[in-house]
């Protein structure tokens, strides 16, 4: 349906100053003078996000944060609005990340009340869904994260307004994947889960598959049908790699 790639580099918690400046470089570098199909996204850890913020004006790359409070300010020590991100310019922001569900215990009610935050603060947000190995073993897989998406999906989304990212949990940062198979089913079984409660708008959003994308077999995802863009984690610390998983979208 004419969806452009996005591919999204998610730094988690990597980086100081220095080292995201000099990732931040080395992206623009490569990034300079070529004509992207995919769009481009970097979400550095909150600490930089002003500072790469400021090295990405005026280039394509975007900027993303990587969690946001569903409240737009407040008493809630050590968190950070999705106003305030919107105001040092990100565009995108990821909520639900498998390792913020582990680590915080943020349940889909949470994720879509983040979403939703996001949204109000005219942010992108990137929900995240995946099946743990158990459940994918037990084959339960589908089943399990369509109902994770309906329980995340924020209300009153637009075709532009929200992205997607199936992110399997035992694929992450394990150099483990699915089968394309089996990532062309789950990609199929949310883009339905999506049009049965956001209807034809949904035909227009971006369904990211994440989880061990590297230069070496970002092409061969990227090709699936129904993957639009991916959702890199240790492959983004790498701006060589970043730019070769991105170029690899066809
Ligand atoms: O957000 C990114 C994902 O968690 C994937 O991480 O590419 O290191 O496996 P990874």
């Amino acid at each position: 349906a004419g969806r452009r790639p996005l591919v999204a580099g998610n730094w988690k918690m990597n980086g100081l100053k220095a080292d995201g400046l000099a990732l931040t470089d080395a992206v623009l570098a490569g990034v300079r003078g070529g004509a992207w199909r995919c769009e481009l996204l970097v979400c550095p850890p909150a600490t930089l996000l002003s500072l790469v913020g400021d090295r990405l004006k005026g280039s394509p790359v975007r900027l993303g944060a990587q969690d946001c409070h569903h409240k737009p300010s407040g008493a809630h020590t050590g968190d950070l609005a999705a106003p305030m991100l919107a105001d040092i310019g990100c565009r995108f922001v990821i909520v639900g990340h498998s390792e913020r569900r582990a680590d915080h215990g943020e349940t889909d009610a949470e994720v879509k009340a983040k979403a939703e935050a996001a949204m109000a603060a005219t942010l992108i947000p990137i929900v995240c869904v995946g099946e743990t190995l158990a459940m994918r073993e037990r084959g339960d897989a589908l089943k399990v994260v369509a109902a994770q998406l309906a329980g995340s999906l924020p209300v009153g989304a637009s075709a532009d307004g929200l992205v997607v990212a199936y992110e399997p949990v035992w694929a992450i940062g394990t150099g483990r994947t699915p089968t394309t198979a089996d990532i062309g089913a789950m990609h199929q079984a949310l883009r339905a889960e999506l049009k049965r409660h956001l209807g034809a708008e949904s035909d227009r959003m971006r369904i990211l598959y994440g989880g061990s994308v590297k230069s070496s077999n970002a092409a061969e995802i990227l090709a699936i049908d129904g993957v639009d863009g991916a959702l890199v984690g240790g492959a983004s610390l790498k701006a060589e790699d970043f730019l070769t998983i991105a170029r690899a979208c066809a």
